[in-house]
């Protein structure tokens, strides 16, 4: 005899476990099931250990997907100021740290605990280290073979994110069964990860590995202004994470190092104050010092600063504010933080979740095709079409 559930939430992961909350306090019967031994394991790792459960400036334009308008309902009915109220009401202390994004003081852990807690309250089972054999259609509702036996709920939601990190268990099963479904998938790829350099530019560039600066990277109209890294396989940091969603294979992008500096202008005043030092001197006053003489050799800047034309210092300025560089590709689903594209938005309403053609399936989370910029905007997401999921399943 199969156990029976209102709601069956596959995935205790950020979206999962909101959803069970969520559905749990309308006083549905809810079980939640993943086949890791803990839940929320992603949360656990993420932002540091301090995880940045939002961005106080989420909205619709800081997500790729193929509809940009599909995430606006989610995020209009649950934002970012509900998910602080419940942070704060379970005596969580957080701190912004920058650009809006809002990290815990103490631990990642105390987001999983407030979770677990709120399931607890709401009335939500939960059960790990479950394998999910198959999911088939029945009157009425689904019926989950796992390796604990059947399951049967009316309403089934699936939550076990995207591709990336395979080590922590993640699947691509919620593309297996959208494929079951005969569900549309926009096309998967790793996002907010590193970029890999061809071996002859990577070997230039090792000098500079654990180098990080301030800068803009641009990738035809998106720019982004954060911190860059140059690591032993490629670029890095913060600014890099954010460009690799829009970049793809083949393409170049613009590093400009130091935006907020007129480089042009500084390396004129120092020709003015100081003819007689070099351009890597120069150039080292405003960047990492291994940073200024990679340039200034690569652009052959020999003699002193007043050896140098007005065309040699406008040479030199672009080659720190409009540095073009061709990846040769990305780190991959072994370290990207999301999985871009998912289950096509078109087959789900935006309203709820729930799939369009199979009455009674939702998708939520990572594994649609909704993908936020770095910065605690994919939580909101996961926490957003968690809680309108667990309104209607
Ligand atoms: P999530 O991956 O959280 O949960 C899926 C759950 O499903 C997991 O518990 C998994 O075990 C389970 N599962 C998978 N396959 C299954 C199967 N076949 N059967 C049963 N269970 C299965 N975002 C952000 O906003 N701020 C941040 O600070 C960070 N930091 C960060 C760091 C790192 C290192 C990574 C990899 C990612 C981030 N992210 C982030 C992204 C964020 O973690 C991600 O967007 C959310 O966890 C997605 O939530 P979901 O609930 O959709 O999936």
């Amino acid at each position: 005899m199969a156990r029976k559930y209102d709601v069956i939430v596959i995935g205790a992961g950020a979206a999962g476990m909101m959803c069970a909350i969520q559905a749990g306090k309308r006083g549905r019967s809810v079980l939640v099931i993943d086949h890791a031994a803990a839940p929320g394991e992603k949360i656990r790792i993420s932002g540091g250990g301090r995880c940045n459960f939002t961005n106080i400036h989420a909205g619709p334009k800081n997500f790729l997907s193929a509809n940009p308008h599909f995430a606006k309902s989610a995020l209009a009915r649950y934002t970012p100021r509900d998910f602080i109220a419940l942070v704060e009401q379970h005596g969580i202390a957080w701190h912004e740290k920058t650009l809006g994004q809002l990290f815990c003081d103490n631990s990642a852990k105390d987001i999983i605990r407030m979770l677990a807690d709120e399931m607890r309250a709401a009335g939500a089972e939960l059960r790990l280290k479950i394998e999910v054999a198959s999911i088939e259609q029945i009157d009425g509702g689904f019926r989950v073979a796992t390796s604990e036996g059947a399951l049967e709920s009316s309403s089934l939601v699936i939550a076990t994110g995207g591709k990336s990190i395979p080590k922590m268990g993640a699947t691509g099963f919620a593309y297996k069964i959208a494929e079951q479904f005969g569900l549309p998938l926009i096309e998967t790829r790793p996002a907010l990860v590193p970029l890999t350099l061809d071996p002859a530019l990577l070997e230039l560039l090792a000098p500079l590995s654990g180098i990080a600066a301030p800068a803009e990277i641009r990738h035809g109209k998106t720019a982004f202004r954060e911190a860059l890294l140059f690591t032993h396989r490629g670029l890095s940091g913060p600014a890099i994470l954010q460009i690799s969603s829009y970049w793809r294979e083949g393409d170049e992008i613009t590093v400009g190092i130091e935006p907020d500096i007129d480089v042009l202008a500084h390396l004129k005043a120092a020709r003015q104050a100081n003819g007689r030092q070099s351009a890597q001197t120069a150039l080292a006053e405003i960047l990492p010092k291994r940073l200024a003489q990679h340039i200034a050799e690569a652009e052959k800047m020999t003699g002193n600063m007043a050896d140098q034309s007005g065309a040699r210092l406008a040479q030199l300025a672009a080659a720190v504010q409009d540095w073009k560089i061709k990846p040769s590709g990305s780190e991959g689903y072994r370290t990207a933080e999301v999985t871009l594209g998912g289950i096509d938005t078109a087959s789900l309403d935006s309203r709820t979740m729930e799939t369009k053609a199979v009455a009674g399936l939702f998708f939520i989370g990572e594994c649609v095709d909704v993908t936020g910029w770095l910065g605690g905007y994919n939580f909101q997401w996961a926490w957003a079409s968690g809680y309108v999921a667990g309104e209607a399943a």
